[in-house]
């Protein structure tokens, strides 16, 4: 059980929020979750351990903001209930409707035992948070996850000058419709599986960005340490989850592939080892990332007035994914109807190569993976006719070792992920950005059966998350660069998915250099305790090293399923 409190700060020029929940089904493969058994006896006083992600701080506007608590809820034994609700209108209490910030705040307790679950937070079908919860400890835990919602709430109220470079007017959820009895996001299941949902745009849009999130669970909780089929097959495996390593999220307009997502490899509170992450949580697990796929070049197909359709699928996928998005939406004001034409449209099919080398259970994969998709269209509105580009350009390679018979995994696998964006009139450049992200896994893991349902368990692990932008617009030119690395190295005794004994150990180190402001933060902990702690707001003078990440070695896993939550709303600026 845990205590969850929800709510918006609004900082004038401020909003809102709302609640979760979970859902559990354990699953046992090589690459196992595992829950750490609450070995204390807990006592009312002893205090709360906080569990946090490291991430850069919201710079927030010098005003006072004004709070607004969305829910507050105690959640258990949520599996597959339905979402919890709360009733959310634009406070009354703040000064202004006009918002510079909007920060959702997400805060829980929770003690004794349980295992790791995903939830979500909805604003009217659009999503505002996919998230992990943490593992509690006997003694009691409390977190908190603070976002930066604005662009999600508040549309852009300055759009007269150029609206481009600001927020959307309008959010559409590309997602599923109220009641269910399980999370917003649509399933996917298996490789075949495609979700859809039809959509209608207003016919003076001038701009659209597709916002996809993203998380995996069950057979494919560990999707970057799947063996190929052929392994599985040879040596007479069940219950060993397969179709190779690699995963690819497949977005669709009306049948035509428009981008893809290749995702970080989220490690929830559970996995690998679920010491490792106490307190120091893995990178991107209170606050999974979304991934934006511009809409822009499609727009002249769906400016007719018409109901269009947008697909997901997995490649290769195995149950389950949990996926859905939000349309952010630019409105013309100055026109009713705008119009446009895709120009160039490109989407080569995957270049695909694994290199396969096993006896028995022992052996080596390299799988090797590439793809490119681009379009070019333009659009006529009150801003002159501008022409959009977008290139997503995917490099994937994992490199595969099976050892001790089996008992043995070392995954070392390296996402590159560059995408770019323009927009032009015939003179000149409005925007263009320009985003690098390069994600490096390396997990060392070895099991030991002791017989009984018993194994001893030692995993290292190496996960990073690097991102470069580079933004120009007709005023100016901005760039950032974020290296966020954590290692971490961990043994366990586990017995029927339960940690009996162990000890984790993790070591981050976070850099991010913006052109507003920078931040370091340098931490590691070992059994709960935190051994060193180094933050610093002082640039790096090398301000742009391109991608320089060292080579990433790496690790093993767990699984859910999810649940989550949702808000009703009564904002006129969402749908
Ligand atoms: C894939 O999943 C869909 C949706 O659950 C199901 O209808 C279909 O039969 C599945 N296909 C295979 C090959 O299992
Ligand atoms: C797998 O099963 C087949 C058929 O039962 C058997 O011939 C083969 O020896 C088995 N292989 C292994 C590695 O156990
Ligand atoms: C396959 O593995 C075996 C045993 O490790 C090794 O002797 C052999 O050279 C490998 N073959 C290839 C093509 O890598
Ligand atoms: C991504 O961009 C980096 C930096 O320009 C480049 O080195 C890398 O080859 C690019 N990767 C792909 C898949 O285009
Ligand atoms: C697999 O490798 C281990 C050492 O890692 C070795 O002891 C074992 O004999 C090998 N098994 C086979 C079938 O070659
Ligand atoms: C298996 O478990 C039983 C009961 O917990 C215990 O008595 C026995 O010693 C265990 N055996 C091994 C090999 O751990
Ligand atoms: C795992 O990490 C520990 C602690 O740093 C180290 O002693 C050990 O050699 C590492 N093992 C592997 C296989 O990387
Ligand atoms: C973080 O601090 C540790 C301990 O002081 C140090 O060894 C390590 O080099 C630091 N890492 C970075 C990236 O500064
Ligand atoms: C972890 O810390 C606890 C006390 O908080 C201690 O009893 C235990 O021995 C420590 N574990 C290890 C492996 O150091």
């Amino acid at each position: 059980m845990a205590v969850a409190v929800l709510s918006l700060l609004f900082f004038s020029l401020s909003l809102f929020l709302q609640p979760l929940s979970s859902t559990a089904n354990i699953h046992k493969t090589k690459l196992l979750r595992s829950e750490l058994i609450s070995q204390a006896t807990p006592s009312s006083d002893a205090p709360l351990t906080t569990y946090f992600e490291v991430t850069k701080p919201i710079k927030l506007p010098r005003t006072k903001p004004c709070s607004y608590l969305i829910l507050q809820h105690d959640f258990g034994y949520t599996y597959e209930k339905p979402p919890v609700l709360a009733n959310y209108s634009p406070p009354s209490n703040c000064p202004s409707h006009d918002f510079a910030k909007i920060v959702l705040e997400w805060r829980a307790i929770c003690k004794g035992t349980q295992f790791d679950r995903i939830f979500g937070v909805w604003l009217g079908g659009v999503e505002l948070l996919r998230s992990c919860t943490a593992e509690p400890r006997a003694t009691g835990i409390v977190w908190t996850v603070k976002k930066d919602i604005t662009s999600s709430y508040e549309p852009n109220s300055d759009n007269s000058v150029n609206g481009y470079l600001s927020g959307a007017d309008l959010i559409l959820p590309i997602s599923r419709n109220l009641p269910l009895n399980d999370g917003l996001w649509f399933e996917i299941e298996n490789s075949t599986d495609i979700e859809s949902k039809e959509f209608k745009i207003p016919q003076n849009a001038y701009r659209a960005v597709l916002e996809v999130y993203v998380s995996f669970h069950e057979n494919d909780e560990f999707w970057y340490a799947n063996l190929p089929n052929e392994y599985i097959a040879a040596n007479n495996l069940t219950d060993t989850p397969g179709n190779g390593p690699f995963r690819e999220v497949v977005v669709s307009l009306d049948g035509m592939v428009v981008g893809a997502v290749w995702p970080f490899t989220v490690i929830y509170t559970g996995g690998v080892n679920p010491l490792l992450w106490r307190p120091i949580t893995g990178i991107g697990s209170f606050d999974l990332p979304s991934y934006d796929i511009e809409i822009t070049p499609f727009l002249g197909t769906v400016l007719d007035g018409k109901p269009h359709e947008f697909a997901f699928s997995v490649t290769n996928a195995l149950n389950v994914w949990f996926i859905d998005a939000n349309l952010h939406v630019w409105l013309d004001k100055k026109s009713q109807k705008n119009e446009g034409k895709l120009l160039k449209h490109n989407s080569l099919p995957l270049l695909v190569s694994l290199v396969s080398n096993f006896t028995g259970l022992n052996g080596t994969f390299l799988t090797s993976v590439s793809r490119s998709i681009s379009s070019t269209g333009w659009v006529k509105s009150s801003h002159g006719t501008i022409t959009s580009n977008s290139i997503q350009e995917f490099d994937y390679s994992n490199f595969m070792v099976m050892g001790n018979d089996g008992n043995l995994q070392i995954v070392n696998q390296i996402i590159d992920f560059n995408d770019s964006v323009s927009a032009t009139t015939p003179n000149s450049c409005i925007h263009s950005i320009k985003s690098f992200k390069r994600f490096p896994l390396y997990l060392y893991s070895d099991d030991a059966d002791q017989g009984n349902g018993t194994y001893a368990s030692l995993a290292n692990l190496t996960l990073g998350y690097n991102e470069d932008r580079v933004k120009t617009a007709t005023f100016g030119f901005s760039v950032s660069s974020l290296k966020n690395l954590q290692n971490g190295q961990g043994y366990m005794l586990v017995k029927d998915n339960l940690v009996v004994s162990g000890l984790g150990s993790t070591q981050q180190a976070y850099r991010y250099d913006g052109s507003k402001f920078c931040y370091f933060r340098n931490v590691s902990s070992s059994n709960y305790t935190i051994l060193y702690d180094k933050v610093d707001s002082t640039c790096s003078k090398r301000r742009r090293s391109h991608l320089g990440f060292g080579l990433a070695k790496w690790w093993p896993p767990s699984a859910r399923r999810a649940f989550l939550a949702s808000v009703s709303h009564d904002n006129k600026k969402l749908p």
